[in-house]
């Protein structure tokens, strides 16, 4: 594998008649408050995305509220789309792993990252990786529940690296698909160098394809990457917020034509199609505080839309700054 093979198809699960077919090997991350249907759209028809996965969905909310959540569904039928679930107990996983399926999703991932501490209290996301008991118990119960393909996000948290290799062997012997590793631990949130050794270190070891995740933030950070990991696949999540070209532009090797403002435009029209009204200010500060960091004085925009009070406002805000700055295209 090396860079050029991020074009080449990739397919999960290749004997299953589930088998999923990615058409690159780079992946969208899954990102609370901003991979709603809408945003996944737009990366899509920038191009260069391979798989996207929803947004965190807690398996208890499920159970409890059913389908009811705007998060679940994927409006425009973006795929491959897998739900990536935070689980913190087996009870009612098969349920809801049933009540999922009725949306048919190309595949479930399980979220062993999330960092946010209310997830860790309840023993879910990164939490999973200090009781592995559990975590297998997750794992298996999630992968008899489904016939579709199942990857694990994970961290590699407190873990040496044989450690984590021995941890990576037993989930992998659970039967799964595919791994995004983002390898950091809990402490360091999203900060800090990606330890790219223990990425390195498992890819030769295991036998199922690898993403790796982490501050892969331009095109020459991809190439560093599959240089230094051989990965099978790259998945990128703040970089695709602030940068929504950057999967085509890895994908084709060059800088993309960009236009700012229509990208938010649009971004704000999809937002009145799939967010509830009440939400979408919110949703639209928070897309804007990536977005802004294409412009030198970004956070002056940024700052200022933070004291909006509904999407009307935060637009004239939006319009007025980007069109008294220009934006960097690189
Ligand atoms: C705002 C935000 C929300 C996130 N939500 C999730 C999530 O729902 N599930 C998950 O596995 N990771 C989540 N993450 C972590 C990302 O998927 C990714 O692993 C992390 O940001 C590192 O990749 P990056 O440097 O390319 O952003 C989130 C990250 C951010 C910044």
């Amino acid at each position: 594998m090396g860079y050029l093979d991020l074009k080449k198809e990739l397919v999960l699960a290749p004997q299953s008649e589930n088998k999923v077919r990615l058409k690159t090997r780079l992946a969208l991350a899954p990102m609370a408050g901003i991979t709603h249907a809408g945003f996944r759209l737009i990366i899509k028809r920038i191009g260069g995305c391979g798989i996207f996965f929803s947004e965190l969905i807690p398996s208890l909310s499920v159970l409890n509220q059913g389908l009811k959540h705007f998060s679940l569904y994927n409006h425009y039928e973006v795929n491959p789309f897998f739900y990536q679930l935070l689980v913190n107990r087996t009870d009612g996983l098969s349920e809801a792993i049933s009540m999922l399926e009725t949306l048919n999703p190309d595949g479930f991932d399980l979220n062993m990252g999330c960092t946010a501490p209310i997830v860790l209290k309840k023993g879910g996301g990164a939490a999973l990786l200090n009781n592995p008991e559990l975590a297998l118990m997750i794992i298996r119960t999630l992968r008899r529940s489904t016939s579709k393909p199942f990857t694990i996000k994970l961290r590699t948290g407190k873990f040496s690296k044989t450690e984590f290799l021995e941890f990576v062997k037993s989930i992998v012997g659970e039967g799964i698909d595919a791994l995004i590793i983002h390898p950091r631990d809990i402490k360091s949130r999203f900060t800090g160098k990606p330890c790219w050794d223990y990425v390195n270190f498992v890819i030769p070891e295991i036998d199922i394809p690898v993403f790796a995740n982490g501050s892969i933030n331009t095109n020459d950070d991809a190439k560093k990457v599959m240089e230094t990991c051989d990965p099978s696949g790259l998945m990128i999540g703040r970089a695709a917020v602030k940068n929504p070209w950057i999967f085509k532009e890895i994908i084709e090797d060059r800088i993309s034509e960009k236009h700012f403002v229509n990208l938010l435009k649009e971004y704000i029209n999809e937002l009145e199609k799939v967010i509830p009204e009440e939400r979408r200010a919110g949703r639209l500060k928070e897309f804007i505080s990536y977005f802004a960091k294409n412009y030198a004085f970004g956070h002056l925009w940024e700052t200022k839309v933070q004291n909006a009070k509904n999407v009307s406002e935060i637009e004239k805000i939006s319009y007025d700054f980007m069109n008294r700055n220009e934006a960097y295209m690189n």
